[in-house]
């Protein structure tokens, strides 16, 4: 098979790995890529919301699946206009991934179907928005409704921070017209565990659960980023907990998008919070999670071609899906400044030896091929992931190779894992 991947971050690096390793690859590309992946398929000059070029591409080359790794996309209907031409593509179409394109539809679905997440309340205009924060308890938490590169949600401990979200939000429209609407939520407490599960309209199988870092700095201090590390399994997640949310969450929400005429068929990802009074949903996202993939994906033992047909064939009850009875972490090499201003073009020293190593993977996202040579070219670079037999040996031979890479102002956080 021929295959197109859509995007071009460490998630990507991570399915192209899987989708290198499947029997039935006949020829790989990325559209657009990065260096990383351009080292086991071929990296093309087309952007992800490019849908033309695209369109043109999987005609051109006879593409016969086109997996969709990135949100934007997806939520702004890749899926449906390559089926539209007769195409195969894995991933949810428009009016499905609206789970992740929309938070006030996220939330209203789960209300409906009782699906547990914290009590919210929807505005659309600033002057109610900041009429109920008068009254309301601190902290609280801001959602714009939209896809806003992850950082559309702020948890504001003062009204005054409150009101400031709101302005930033609805009026000065900081995330554009994701500020349209806004949902206002409670703050709730616990432990986050990602859970990511392949769909295939019906049935719902999940992978194993990770954990990621989402602040800057150690202590989870900082400016929420895209992700700073991760970790899978979770210890927290029990097999109790599974069961609770296979029926009340997983399996409920699926029911849920076929009762709205809104099948579901792809990868979706639950953001879980287990609080003292349960587990609640946080947020759903309609594809694998970043670096979530990072760690998930390298344990995972199936062929991904062979379950991503069953998903959009509606075959999944068939596949049992299996992984490695291990652990992975996951640390992200950022640029210095991450997430706010960084340089980029130094160049990277040490991935040749890593390269081939058992149970270690070096996954690019911010990283560009010059030569012979690969240079930062984002904010976050690398994801350095490593396996070992529990969490704590995965830990130690993560942070190992974290040191034989270098690069000029190269951070990362010194604690992915630290306290498990
Ligand atoms: P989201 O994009 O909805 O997952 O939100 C990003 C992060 O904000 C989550 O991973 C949580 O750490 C935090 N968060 C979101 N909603 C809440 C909430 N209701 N209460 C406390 N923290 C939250
Ligand atoms: N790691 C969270 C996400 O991919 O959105």
């Amino acid at each position: 098979m021929n295959v197109l991947i859509v995007g071009s971050g460490g998630r990507e690096h991570a399915i192209a790995t899987m989708v290198a390793k499947s029997h039935h690859l006949t020829k790989l590309y990325c559209a657009p890529g990065n260096g990383g992946i351009g080292q086991i398929g071929e990296c093309v000059d087309i952007q992800a919301m490019d849908f033309e070029n695209i369109l043109s591409f999987v005609k051109e080359k006879a593409i016969d699946l086109t997996i969709v790794g990135m949100d934007a996309p997806l939520v702004g209907g890749l899926v449906d206009e390559l089926e539209r031409e007769g195409f195969n593509a894995f991933g949810p179409r428009k009016n499905a991934a609206i789970l992740e394109g929309s938070k006030v539809f996220s939330k209203e679905l789960m209300k409906k179907y009782g699906i547990p997440t914290a009590d919210y309340e929807i505005f659309h205009c600033p002057e109610d928005a900041i009429e109920y924060l008068e009254k309301a308890k601190m902290p609280i938490v801001l959602k714009a409704d939209g896809l806003a590169l992850g950082k559309g949600v702020l948890i504001c401990h003062t009204l005054e921070e409150a009101k400031e979200g709101v302005h930033e939000i609805m009026t000065k429209k900081k995330f554009g017209s994701a500020g349209e609407h806004l949902v206002i939520e409670e703050f709730i407490t616990g432990r986050e565990v990602s859970v990511l599960a392949f769909v295939d309209g019906k049935t719902i199988k999940t992978m194993a659960s990770a954990q990621d870092y989402k602040r800057a700095k150690e202590g989870d201090q900082g400016l929420n980023t895209g992700g700073m590390g991760t970790f899978s399994p979770s210890p927290f997640y029990t097999e109790e907990i599974h069961d609770f949310c296979q029926q009340h969450i997983y399996q409920a929400t699926v029911d849920a998008m076929r009762e709205e005429g809104r099948e579901y068929k792809g990868v979706l990802f639950f953001g879980l919070m287990l609080t003292k009074d349960g587990v609640k949903v946080l947020e759903y996202n309609a594809r694998f999670g970043d670096p979530e993939a990072q760690v998930v994906l390298p344990r995972m033992k199936n062929d991904i071609i062979e379950v991503m047909k069953a998903c959009m064939n509606g075959s999944l009850h068939e596949i049992e899906l299996e992984f490695e009875n291990n652990a992975a972490l996951c640390v992200i090499l950022a640029s210095k400044g991450y997430p706010e201003t960084y340089e980029k073009g130094y160049p990277i020293q040490g991935l040749e030896q890593l390269k081939g190593r058992e149970g270690i993977y070096v996954f690019h996202a911010g990283t560009i091929k010059a030569g012979e040579e690969f240079l930062t070219n984002g904010g976050r670079v690398l994801g350095v992931t490593a396996k070992g037999r529990d969490l704590k040996d995965a830990r130690e031979k993560a942070y190992m190779s974290v040191k034989e890479i270098t690069f000029d102002n190269k951070y990362y956080r010194k604690d992915i894992g630290e306290q498990i």
